[in-house]
């Protein structure tokens, strides 16, 4: 059993026989959160790039839990600048780590630090997970638009929960998101990065039913606090 509890935006906690895994830990800040950071407890944290809403806390737990902090390469370093507990990858690598197996993939996206005084920090690309653990396939996109990559996803992996955005304005919104699960074909897919701020308003409820009627794929609404296991 693997269990994914949404703590908002797109921050997942991922517990499974293997390990806790944290994707993206915005919760400072974050007006969905339900947790602080100082109540996650995990071995891993994953960041799929260098903006506010997904590097979020991972320093401070990273530090906290002695958890490593996975990430792409430039984003890893600039972690461990900070003193964080980092382990480099780039998009196209893979590694078994004990917590799971763990595949960085595209994201088309940007991923530049702003510091407190406004100056930019790229930290290279974004990126999107597949991570596999307790024998079940996960993706979590990051942030991204639509990518043709995604058909590769689909013809490569049996992806057992998707995690997309469909906040639109800075990622795919629920249309394009409708097509990435055409793409990926995954067993079921939850939204995400929706209704964090009026921006990205959105409703989960009509995309994932146009999913249900439209597709084999199972949409499932998973609100901040809630979890879904399989
Ligand atoms: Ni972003
Ligand atoms: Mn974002």
């Amino acid at each position: 059993m693997v269990k994914l509890t949404f703590l908002g935006h797109a921050c997942w906690l991922i517990e499974s026989p293997q390990g806790r895994i944290i994707i993206d830990p915005f919760l400072n800040g974050n007006p969905q959160a339900v947790k602080k950071p100082d109540d996650i407890v995990v071995d891993a944290i994953l960041v799929t790039h260098g903006h506010g809403d997904h590097l979020g806390d991972a320093i401070a737990i990273s530090k906290r839990n002695n958890a490593v902090i996975v990430s792409p390469y430039e984003l890893a370093m600039f972690c461990g600048s900070k003193g964080a507990n980092v382990h480099p990858m780039h998009i196209g690598g893979s590694r078994e780590f004990p917590f799971g197996w763990v595949k960085l993939l595209p994201a088309s996206h940007g991923s530049g630090y702003v510091e407190d005084s406004g100056s930019i920090i790229y930290l290279g690309n974004p990126c999107g997970y597949l991570i596999k653990t307790g024998g079940r396939m996960i993706y979590h996109a990051g942030d991204t638009g639509l990518i043709a990559d995604m058909e590769l996803i689909g013809r490569l992996y049996e992806v057992d929960v998707a995690l997309l955005p469909i906040g639109g304005n800075f990622t795919m919104d629920p249309d394009d998101a409708f097509e990435a699960v055409k793409l990926i074909r995954p067993k079921v897919v939850i939204p995400m990065h929706y209704n964090t701020w009026p921006l990205i308003e959105q409703d989960p409820n009509k995309f994932v039913e146009r999913v249900n009627r439209e597709t084999n794929t199972k949409g499932v609404v998973v609100k901040p606090g809630e979890s879904y296991e399989i």
